[in-house]
């Protein structure tokens, strides 16, 4: 088992397809022992992900650097939701190419989804790589390095029913001491026909409660103020042992929200056919519960809805944005939106824009489709949208999607929020910034408060994106 007081130096670059990328160091910098360069790509997930990658890492005596010239191992985290997450990865590679040129001993593995995605026929396509390695394979880390070691290509992406990594303690990367996210489950059982997860990640599973719960009293201890619980489906989340009682989401929302009640706990991502009304009447019952829930959509009309296997109707959706309105008054709601999914009507699309309306997202993530090979919907429907008309219906959600960000900003201005201090704004050094229950970003003169502070804060004006404000 990996230990939280880190002593090494982590270093990673993320790179979030949805998110601006970011490069993330640990504090303490440690100049003697093997080198790892890590980058990460996409969801939040893999970030987690690399946190455990990290840890195993350490426990073998390595140190990360920023320096991939330096690195005696590289190790990409990759992601395989969209054609384009994977080019950028063979884009990052043929830069690896070069570092390997020039240092001839350096180990260069891919992990994570396009690893399990493409398995050893990653290792023809892309001749540098010398280890594959699946999302549900880190802890062989060790055993496919010694094999490379005696010049070996090494792969493993067996996809494991149990694996969790409950008993690793992640290094956390690049955070600011605050903010981390703890994975509550893994994989992912629902298989919406547009979605590569379920292959890459595998078998919906759930982490044992008590091991989520001495993760977050560990961060607790460290002084973080908030965490994030992952999963691609938490409300499926399902605990259950001989002699004690299930444990269901709503069950471990609460677990956690009495930890320590300054710890804020945020959630992602919420099934519309599994998010239930007792997780709603949970985060009404806890002040500490963050006020935001991430619902995808992905479509607003019934008849596409069914063709990506999302297994809930329009109305259904619509039924599930009142009731969240009703309970949670004060909740903000963001979404995932797909434009020109396989035989998507002008229509159809126009539902979409509507549903949008009708549950007047704060946030949404929006993608143009891309075909996934070996999907549901890659086998059965034809990608026939042309890609004028995705774009075009693409700049018409998120057209719809800015003025209902804006709309809901300037609804905030003249109100108190508590916000919790993240750090300095990207502006300006005179300006901190931190988030509201709501998960929107407050921007304000940063007089005395400090980094893990919670201050009040009037806003005064907004953007699109920000609140901006000053402490009361
Ligand atoms: N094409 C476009 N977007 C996709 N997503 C998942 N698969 C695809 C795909 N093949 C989006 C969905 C999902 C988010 C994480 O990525 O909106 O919720
Ligand atoms: Fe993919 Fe659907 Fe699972 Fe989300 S719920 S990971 S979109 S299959």
């Amino acid at each position: 088992m990996s230990s939280n007081q880190f002593s090494g130096n982590v270093f990673s670059k993320i790179h979030d397809e949805e998110r601006q990328g970011e490069v993330l160091l640990q504090p303490e910098i440690k100049e003697t022992g093997k080198k790892l360069y890590l980058e990460s790509y996409g969801c939040q997930m893999n970030f987690s992900d690399s946190e455990i990658v990290a840890s195993i890492m350490t426990d073998m005596g390595f140190a990360t650097t920023p320096q991939l010239e330096d690195a005696d191992v590289v190790f990409i985290n990759t992601c395989s939701i969209r054609d384009n997450a994977e080019q950028k990865v063979r884009g990052r590679l043929s830069v690896f190419r070069q570092a390997k040129a020039k240092n001839p001993n350096m180990v260069i593995g891919v992990l994570g989804c396009m690893a399990e995605r493409l398995k050893a026929k990653l290792l023809d396509e892309e001749k540098l790589v010398d280890m594959v390695v699946g999302p549900d394979a880190y802890k062989d880390i060790p055993n496919l390095l010694e094999q490379t070691g005696g010049g070996q290509k090494a792969v493993n992406v067996l996809l494991s029913r149990e694996e969790t990594y409950a008993d690793i303690s992640p290094v956390r990367l690049g955070g600011n001491g605050v903010l981390a996210f703890v994975t509550i489950m893994r994989g992912c059982d629902n298989m919406c026909s547009f979605c590569v997860v379920p292959f890459t990640r595998g078998r919906e599973r759930s982490r044992d409660p008590r091991t989520i719960v001495r993760e977050i009293q560990d961060l607790v201890n460290q002084g973080y103020k908030e965490v994030t619980l992952l999963g691609q489906n938490v409300d499926s989340f399902h605990w259950e042992e001989e002699g004690s009682a299930p444990v269901n989401f709503a069950n471990l929302l609460e677990m956690c929200a009495r930890i320590e009640p300054s710890l804020r706990i945020r959630f992602s991502t919420s099934h519309p056919k599994d998010i239930t009304d007792e997780v709603l009447h949970t985060m009404a019952r806890f002040p500490n519960i963050c006020k935001c829930i991430h619902l995808p959509v992905q479509a607003g009309n019934t008849e596409v809805l069914r063709r990506m296997n999302r297994t809930y109707t329009r109305e259904w959706y619509m039924d599930k944005i009142r009731s969240i309105r009703t309970i949670l008054p004060d909740c903000a709601i963001t979404s995932d939106i797909i434009a020109g999914f396989c035989g998507e009507t002008e229509a159809q699309h126009q539902d979409t824009l509507s549903i949008m309306e009708f549950s007047q997202y704060d946030f949404s993530y929006m993608f143009k489709y891309s075909e996934r090979p070996g999907t549901l919907a890659a086998r059965k429907y034809e990608d026939d949208i042309p890609e004028d008309v995705k774009s075009r219906r693409l700049s018409e959600i998120i057209e719809v999607q800015h003025r209902l960000s804006l709309a809901s900003n300037q609804k905030d201005v003249g109100k108190v929020f508590e916000v919790l201090v993240e750090g300095p704004s990207k502006k300006t050094a005179e300006d901190h910034c931190g988030r509201n229950s709501q998960n929107k970003m407050v921007v304000f003169p940063k007089g005395n408060s400090k980094k893990g502070d919670y201050v009040q804060v009037l806003v005064e004006s907004c953007t699109q994106a920000t609140l901006i404000g000053r402490i009361v």
